[in-house]
């Protein structure tokens, strides 16, 4: 899942986590292209690898930030019997990825602390133990609070925004969706998706040969973004954006409205409420342009799907001959189940809440593992022969790709390093004891309702 890009869905934003490559030069590597991950062809070159620097400097607060923490603590009720609170520069949010505010305040306050943050106050919650409260022994005292407030706008009732009783009933019905037969039929998209990637990689290679260049650069976030984003497209809703290899209208509008729910994760002011702001502001306008070209796609693809529809029982469509259809998709299986007539627009926010929930947690994961591997070049070359090994020459299927234990152990340790998102988003529907944490109360804290919590998933799995 984006906390404003999931930075909003799987609310781990750009603002949130950076992974573009971008601040300090990192060194010189063989062999590291994505295409050699993926199919490991003996040409060589020099690519280069861009990290982003982990020694940011501190923020220092500033006379606002102090005014604005003044305010919180004031609004928020004061404090939370002994928690401590760590007072945030305003200017944390803008000038490094949160992420290393949240560490710097770790170290000082520990695994459970109050956050004064503008007009806003947060818990951040930094131990499993918390964690494990609650998200499974408490699921239902929580619901995902900021992150539904600023998607309900783009993605209405869908998964990640939707009240406690909408969500139980799409779960329920979307969840059979993802069968074996379905999964199948996804391999074969991924790897129709890939070739077209590589295929794009290589041509560049080749250009870059032609002018004897020795080094190549690419912004693999974006590309395995497109990738991503092309293959969710073909597999929740049948429509092909191409984006691998040229720019798509629709696609260009996603990252719109993400801008948009970014940036308004981190304003303090919900001036876009305001009666008339859509009309009179001009990001506000661009905002709702951008919504309509997406809700215009969706809703003729769901039309279309509704209207050549062939109603059948779960058992039969989860049969059905998935490697051959012409159209293998989620929402032909959303709109063909028997007694599931769901209204169109409960069906846009399903899909909407998959498209964009599943393009930049995928993309990150994959820009790190490459990044990491490209630091590792016999890892790397461990990974190539596994899937040389593994996949022969017939190619991923479902069965095979199980078998890639190797490149697993590559993904889940980039995602112990860097978790997507990583952060989750809560707000208590009712008052709570929270367990106290590494180093916490022992009797844990009481929190009211309505309080509002991060869950620093990093900070979690590092926790001592
Ligand atoms: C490596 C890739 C991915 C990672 C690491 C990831 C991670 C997560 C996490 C941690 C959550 C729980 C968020 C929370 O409880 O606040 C989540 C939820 C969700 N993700 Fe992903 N995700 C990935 C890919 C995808 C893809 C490809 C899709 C869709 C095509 C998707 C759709 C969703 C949806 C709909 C939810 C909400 C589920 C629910 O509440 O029932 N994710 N994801």
């Amino acid at each position: 899942m984006a906390m404003a890009g999931y930075s909003l869905l799987h609310p781990s934003p750009p603002a949130l986590i950076n992974v573009n490559f971008q601040r300090s030069e990192f060194g010189h590597f063989h062999s590291s292209t994505t295409t050699h991950l993926l199919s490991s062809k003996s040409t060589t070159h020099l690519i280069r690898c861009q990290s982003t620097s982990t020694d940011e400097p501190k923020t220092r607060r500033k006379l606002l930030d102090n005014a604005s923490n003044l305010l919180t603590n004031f609004l928020s009720g004061g404090s939370l019997g002994s928690m401590p609170i760590a007072e945030g520069a305003v200017s944390d949010l803008f000038v490094r990825p949160l992420f290393f505010a949240l560490y710097d305040w770790f170290l000082e306050h520990g695994s459970v602390y109050k956050l004064a943050f503008g007009p806003k106050a947060f818990v951040v919650v930094s131990d499993p133990i918390v964690a494990r409260h609650i998200l499974r022994e408490n699921a239902f005292s929580y619901d995902k609070g900021v992150l539904a407030d600023i998607l309900e706008p783009i993605m209405g009732k869908g998964l990640i925004p939707a009240d406690l009783g909408t969500w139980k009933q799409r779960r329920r019905v979307i969840a059979p969706g993802f069968h074996s037969l379905y999964l199948e039929a996804m391999v074969k998209t991924f790897r129709h998706c890939s070739e077209r990637t590589i295929l794009k990689f290589e041509k560049l290679l080749e250009r870059e040969k032609l002018h004897d260049e020795k080094t190549i650069e690419l912004d693999l976030e974006a590309e395995f973004s497109s990738l991503a984003l092309d293959i969710i497209g073909l597999g929740v809703f049948n429509f092909d954006f191409g984006s691998v290899t040229k720019e798509s209208p629709v696609i260009k509008a996603v990252y719109g409205t993400l801008f948009e729910a970014e940036h308004r994760s981190t304003f303090y002011i919900p001036y876009w409420k305001f009666p008339l702001a859509r009309w009179i502001v001009p990001r506000q306008r661009k905002f709702h342009s951008d919504l309509k070209v997406i809700n215009d796609c969706l809703d003729g693809l769901i039309r279309n799907a509704k209207d050549t529809r062939q109603e059948t029982d779960v058992e039969k469509l989860q049969q059905r001959d998935y490697l051959n259809l012409k159209d293998a998709s989620l929402l032909r299986f959303l709109v063909d189940i028997r007694g599931a007539d769901v209204d169109d627009r409960q069906l846009r926010d399903d899909l909407m809440t998959m498209l964009i929930a599943g393009h930049e947690t995928t993309a990150a994961v994959l820009t790190w593992a490459v990044f990491f591997l490209a630091q590792n070049p016999s890892k790397m070359k461990k990974a190539q022969a596994e899937i040389d090994s593994v996949l022969g020459q017939d190619g991923p299927n479902l069965e095979s790709i199980k078998k890639l234990e190797y490149v697993r152990l590559i993904v889940v340790e980039s995602l112990r390093l860097f978790p997507q998102p990583p952060l989750l988003v809560r707000r208590s529907l009712k008052s709570d004891t929270l367990p106290g944490g590494y180093n916490g109360e022992k009797d844990g804290y009481v929190i009211p309702a309505g309080t509002d919590i991060f869950l620093s998933v990093s900070r979690s799995i590092q926790s001592p």
